[in-house]
C-alpha cells in the first residue's frame, strides 16, 4: 500500500512539472510508461530518418545537374544526421543502440510507412521534399516544445534542416512546372502518387488514434493528428495552385464557414496494409538496411579495435603518473 502511495505522489509531481512547462531530463524520475512511450516514439522517428534516405538515395547518381546533385546529397546526409541525433536521444532513456538497430533490422520496429513507396522519376525528389518533408515539419515543429528535453532539443535543429529540404523540393517542382509539357506531366504524376501517402503521414484519425489522449497529457503531442493534417492541407493547396498542379482529390474545396479546406477520405485500408509490411517496397527497404549493416561490420570492428588500442595506450601513459602521485 505504501509503495502505491509513493508512486502516486511521484506521478502527481511529475505531471505538475509537465503542466508547468518544465522539461523532463534523462536522470529525472519518470513513470515507466512515459519512458517506454518515448523509447517507442523517438526510435520510430530515428528509424524513419534512416530508412527515409533510401527512396532519395536512389536518385543521387541520376540528378539532372551538379547543383541538384549537391543539394540532394546534402539533404540525404541531413537525414542520416537526424537519425543519429534521435538514436542518441533514445539512448538517454536506457536502451542501447544495438538493441534499436536489431529492432529495425529484424522488422520488429516501425518506421514511417511513406518510405515504403517507390521513387519512379526525378519529379519524386521534388514531391518528397515538398510534401513529405513539408508534412514532417508540421509534425515536428510542435515537438520542439515537447516535454522530454533531449527530444525537444534535437527537434529544434532537425526542423531548421527540414525547411531547407522542403524548399529544395518545392524548387524542383517549380522548375519542372515551368518547363516542357512532359516535365509538367512528370510533376503532376509525382503529386498524384505522393499526395495521399503524405496525408496518411499524420497517422490515423483522432477517433481511432490510441495514443493521442495520453500523449497530449504528457505534451509529447501538442496537436491531434487531424488538426495537423488540416494544417498541412491548408498550407499545401495554395502552393499547388502556384505550381499549376491539381491535387488528386475531387472533394478538396475551400469551406468558407470553417475557414479551412475540406478534403476527401483517406484510404486507411491501404495505410494499414503498408504499416503491416505489405507496401510496395517494405521488403526492399529492410533488405537494404540489413545489407548496409552487414557490409559495415568491418568498419565497426576497426573502429572498436582502434578505440581499444587508444585506451590501452592512455592507460599505459597514465599508470606511471598515478604511481608517482
Ligand atoms: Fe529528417
Ligand atoms: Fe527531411
Amino acid at each position: 500500500m505504501k509503495n502505491t502511495t509513493t508512486t502516486d505522489l511521484l506521478e502527481k509531481q511529475f505531471q505538475d512539472r509537465i503542466d508547468r512547462g518544465e522539461s523532463i531530463e534523462p536522470k529525472d524520475w519518470m513513470p515507466e510508461k512515459y519512458r517506454k512511450t518515448h523509447i517507442r516514439q523517438i526510435s520510430q522517428h530515428a528509424h524513419s530518418e534512416i530508412v527515409g534516405m533510401l527512396p532519395e538515395g536512389n536518385w543521387i547518381t541520376r540528378a539532372p545537374t551538379l547543383r541538384r546533385k549537391t543539394a540532394l546529397l546534402a539533404k540525404v546526409q541531413d537525414e542520416a544526421g537526424h537519425g543519429l541525433y534521435l538514436y542518441s536521444a533514445t539512448e538517454t532513456l536506457g536502451v542501447s543502440r544495438d538493441e534499436l538497430f536489431e529492432q529495425l533490422h529484424s522488422g520488429k520496429a516501425k518506421y514511417s510507412s511513406i518510405f515504403n513507396y517507390p521513387t519512379l522519376s526525378w519529379a519524386d525528389m521534388g514531391a518528397i521534399g515538398w510534401l513529405v518533408d513539408g508534412a514532417a515539419i508540421i509534425n515536428q515543429v510542435p515537438l520542439t516544445r515537447t516535454s522530454y528535453g533531449p527530444y525537444a532539443r534535437a527537434m529544434v535543429r532537425v526542423c531548421k534542416e527540414e525547411s531547407f529540404h522542403q524548399r529544395q523540393g518545392y524548387e524542383i517542382m517549380l522548375t519542372l512546372c515551368n518547363g516542357t509539357e512532359v516535365q509538367k506531366q512528370m510533376a503532376q504524376n509525382a503529386l498524384d502518387r505522393w499526395w495521399w501517402p503524405s496525408l496518411a503521414m499524420f497517422g490515423p484519425p483522432d477517433a481511432e488514434s490510441t495514443h493521442t489522449e495520453q500523449s497530449m497529457k504528457w505534451k509529447i503531442k501538442r496537436k491531434t493528428n487531424d488538426e495537423l493534417r488540416q494544417q498541412f492541407v491548408d498550407i499545401t493547396k495554395p502552393q499547388a495552385d502556384i505550381l499549376g498542379l491539381t491535387i488528386p482529390d475531387p472533394d478538396l474545396k475551400w469551406n468558407e464557414e470553417r475557414g479551412h479546406y475540406d478534403f476527401g477520405e483517406i484510404d486507411w485500408e491501404e495505410f494499414w496494409q503498408v504499416v503491416k509490411g505489405h507496401g510496395p517496397c517494405n521488403k526492399q527497404r529492410l533488405a537494404a538496411r540489413n545489407k548496409a549493416w552487414d557490409e559495415g561490420a568491418w568498419v565497426r570492428d576497426a573502429a572498436l579495435a582502434y578505440a581499444e588500442k587508444q585506451e590501452a595506450k592512455r592507460a599505459e601513459e597514465t599508470a606511471p603518473l598515478q604511481k608517482a602521485g
